[in-house]
């Protein structure tokens, strides 16, 4: 932890002298009240809670001590029932439900016995199966699970059963008084380790320990952990790229994975079991096993199963700007003007950070800064702009805001046992927290979204959900403190997790109310397991250095791997002065990103694409028309993804997972099925390696081809990062724009890029009008190209498919033959079939 008094001048310096005492008061009253409601059924009183709570004070918010001694094992099996697709094993001290949810997805559930302490009679010698058409679960006699393939290999095991530990000690503290499970596999020392949310952490998350509790870190950089967003979701590849298994917790408390670091050929997972006397099913762990051949399979099942992001806006793909805080009125006018009339930098949203609100009260403006948001709102929207608000969980406990009282009135808030509401400081002074666990809370406020929207807001940016309250490192909600958890019950320490995953569902949800016909557009901060069903997610409070790019590209490969693919990072960095190279290299990668906003702290200056005026200013622009120019293209690869799950942001192995350099390198990546991108990530730096693996590769700027599995010693002036096209690819790409619905595609230009000899590539377009949910009624348009080499010459084979008529249009192709060749230009192509030869 950072020196006390460090912290509070920190905290003094950002938010201010008496917001800092609030946060002093709040890290006193939760280790008061996380001592008082140790046990919520008998609170502790007198001078028994003065020592309980002087034996708090050393112990963080989200502390994770180390399990203390095991306490049972599920001992001897004694039998077994089974059923169609299911298993049931009672051991000595526990019993196993293993169910094939599919022929590759298995839910393992453990339930240790009331008491434990059933002796054991006569056991069983032999292992109990659960055979699925694909796999095979074993439980052995002493518990242990393996999966094996339809002919016997062996894919995943565990090296230990299950078993249950004491709660662990801090500083002679213990932590309430929960246990832990504990979950032991067995890995090849070299396999590797991918998915878990938000790491700062490499693409091959091995060798160190991950922690499951989402935290506001306030900056972070790389190793630092954890962060906004987990997933308990791993993936383990297998060492030669053989095939890929993955586990996914299904538990929302507190969890730690230890990949490698204790032992190399283990996974250890201790996942904290919460003594909750008003809880149900003390004890229980359940996890799903998922196997593919590939990682790409796995998380096609896994998005399955957890949820895909929905067709987010076509605006949002295109250019956001953001800082903390563009106001008043004027100041938002005159960047609208910037970006239109001064610098001609494409751009379609601008994000409203908390000074627009009365005070940091949610649902409102504040009127001095922001005399007439809908006439405001209206004027951007004339010039192509969308308008994005901040909107933070905290409800500032003011009796005379309406937001408060009819919370209040209505019981919306999150309480302690005995009833009180719980209050505690954030931006605007003491607030209270809605339960948004709780359905009926999800409703409120979603409605309460009314305004916004009528004022025209077109997206909500859901911050501060971890929920990230001010006080020390990790401040957050006490953990006695109650929670509806859809009818279940609990408290924080079961509910922390989901809090952001709900509070982005409550608006999701209710922008879908309020506007029925419009797609929503949320990003979230905090978020767990199927986030993505309601949000996209960027990685918050970096730091203006070359390490923290370095770090974002990993950081956006696992969370895709996690399901969570609409992603991006604060452009510049948020903490710290960005120089315009750090800038300009920084975008040059996010422009292959779905979320692409540039933001900045409180205390930097602007971080716009011109504030470092020229050469910068130049090639920012020249990026970002290249993102518009790709937007036929990205907007595909979005459908793709809510199609299958893949990400957009791709690491190299998704595609070329027998090729073991792929496995661990996260300086380059793919976008979509056809580019790969290697950023540049080293200041001053002007030429990098770069990895190609297998088959033909095209330079995106110079049609270069070049035939991989090759390192490559390229080019990277300032004004260029370098780019490949696979062969075989059409690269659909429209003209300039300055936003999104500027104009339409037209003309559509095809980049054909010829497949090796022999070979057939298909690639696809997907168009609709991008706006609302007619695509759901087959309102779309899918194109499908089949590119096949044809003894020099190139075949083209285009079918369209679905209602939507992207209306009159020229579409043109562009052959680019490489080899030194200029690209042969078709001036007017039309589904069907066209060979092109050369020349
Ligand atoms: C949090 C967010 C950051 C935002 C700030 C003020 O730190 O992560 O993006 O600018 O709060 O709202």
């Amino acid at each position: 932890m950072a020196n006390p008094l460090f912290l509070l001048l920190r905290g003094i310096q950002t938010i201010g002298l008496r917001p800092t005492w609030n946060g002093v008061v709040h890290a006193v009253r939760t280790r008061w009240v996380e001592a008082k409601f140790a046990d919520p059924k008998r609170p502790l009183r007198g001078l028994p809670l003065l020592l309980a709570f002087l034996r708090r004070i050393p112990v963080p918010p989200g502390a994770f001590p180390p399990p203390g001694p095991v306490i049972a094992t599920p001992g001897p099996l004694l039998s077994v029932r089974e059923e169609e697709n299911a298993l049931h094993c009672h051991f000595a001290r526990a019993s196993v439900t293993v169910q094939a949810f599919a022929s590759d997805i298995i839910q393992v559930s453990w339930q240790p016995e009331a008491g434990m302490l059933r002796e054991a009679t006569a056991s069983l010698k032999q292992a109990a199966e659960l055979r699925t058409p694909l796999l095979c679960c074993r439980v052995s006699p002493d518990g242990r699970i393996a999966i094996a393939n339809a002919s016997g290999d062996t894919l995943a095991e565990e090296a230990a059963p299950v078993s249950w530990a004491a709660g662990g000690e801090i500083k002679g503290a213990t932590e309430e008084r929960p246990s832990y499970a504990l979950l032991r596999w067995r890995v090849p020392p070299n396999a590797h380790f991918y998915g878990l949310g938000e790491r700062a952490a490499p693409l091959d998350l091995r060798g160190r320990v991950y922690i499951n509790w989402n935290t506001d870190p306030r900056t972070y950089g790389p190793g630092d952990d954890p962060l906004y967003l987990c997933v308990p979701f791993l993936i383990v590849l297998h060492p030669d790229g053989r095939h890929a298994w993955g586990l996914l917790l299904e538990s929302s408390a507190r969890s730690r994975f230890d990949l490698g670091q204790a032992d190399p050929e283990s996974v250890g997972i201790d996942l904290y079991l919460p003594h909750d006397p008003q809880g149900q099913g003390w004890g229980k762990v359940s996890y799903l096993l998922f196997y593919a051949p590939t990682v790409a399979q796995l998380l096609e099942r896994f998005t399955e199963v957890t949820g895909r992001h929905p067709l987010f806006p076509r605006w949002a793909l295109g250019y956001h700007q953001c800082r903390w805080s563009y106001y008043p009125e004027e100041r938002v006018r005159r960047l609208a003007r910037d970006f239109r009339e001064t610098y001609r930098v494409p751009c379609d949203s601008i994000h409203l950070d908390i000074h627009y609100m009365d005070g940091y009260r949610v649902f409102t403006w504040d009127r001095r800064r922001f005399p007439d948001p809908k006439r405001l709102i209206a004027d951007l929207h004339g010039q192509g702009f969308k308008v994005v608000t901040i909107v933070d969980p905290g409800v500032k406990a003011d009796r005379k805001y309406r937001v408060f009282k009819d919370g209040l009135a209505r019981g919306m808030f999150c309480r302690y046992p005995d009833g009180r509401v719980f209050i505690g400081p954030v931006w605007p002074g003491n607030c209270a927290f809605p339960d948004f666990t709780d359905p009926r809370v999800r409703e409120w406020w979603g409605d309460l979204h009314r305004d916004l929207v009528e004022a025209g807001v077109d997206g909500i940016w859901d911050d501060m959900n971890e929920p990230a309250l001010f006080g020390e490192d990790g401040a957050t909600i006490p953990g006695p403190v109650r929670h509806n958890l859809d009818g279940a019950g609990g408290d924080h320490r079961v509910a922390h997790n989901l809090y952001g995953l709900n509070m982005a569902r409550a608006t999701a949800e209710g922008l879908a109310r309020l506007a029925p016909d419009r797609r929503p557009f949320v990003i979230t901060r905090s978020g767990w397991t199927g986030v993505q069903r309601y949000a996209a997610h960027w990685t918050a409070d970096n730091r203006s250095d070359w390490a923290s790019l370095r770090q974002t590209l990993p950081m956006v490969l696992n969370l895709g791997l996690s399901g969570i693919a609409f992603t991006g990072s604060d452009i510049g960095g948020f903490e710290g002065f960005a120089t315009g190279e750090l800038f300009t290299r920084w975008l040059q990668m996010s422009v292959f990103f779905p979320f692409c906003r540039a933001h900045t702290y409180l205390f930097s200056p602007d971080q716009e694409p011109w504030s470092w005026g020229e050469p910068y200013l130049s090639i920012n622009r020249e990026f970002i028309r290249l993102r518009y120019r790709l937007l036929p293209y990205l907007y595909t690869a979005l459908w793709q993804c809510t199609q299958t799950g893949a990400p957009i942001v791709r690491p190299l192995l998704w595609a070329f997972q027998d090729d073991p350099t792929t496995h661990t390198l996260d300086d380059e990546f793919l976008c979509g099925d056809a580019l790969l991108v290697a950023p540049v990530l080293e200041e001053g730096a002007t030429r990098r390696r770069v990895y190609l693996p297998a088959g033909l590769w095209y330079d995106f700027w110079t049609d270069e081809r070049h035939e991989g599995p090759a390192w490559l010693e390229v080019e990277a002036p300032l004004e260029r990062i370098p780019v490949f096209v696979r062969a075989g690819a059409v690269v659909p790409m429209g003209p300039d724009m300055d936003y999104v619905s500027q104009r339409p595609t037209d003309p559509l230009t095809l980049h054909l890029y010829p497949p090796a000899e022999g070979q057939e590539v298909v690639s696809f377009l997907y168009e609709d009008d991008g706006e609302t949910l007619a695509y759901r009624r087959g309102e779309y348009r899918l194109n499908r190209f089949v590119l096949r080499e044809d003894g020099g010459q190139v075949d083209l084979t285009w079918t369209v498919e679905g209602a939507f008529d992207p209306g009159p249009r020229r579409v043109e192709a562009l052959v680019h033959w490489g080899g030194g060749c200029e690209p042969a230009r078709l001036e007017s192509v039309v589904p069907g079939r066209r060979t092109i030869g050369r020349g």
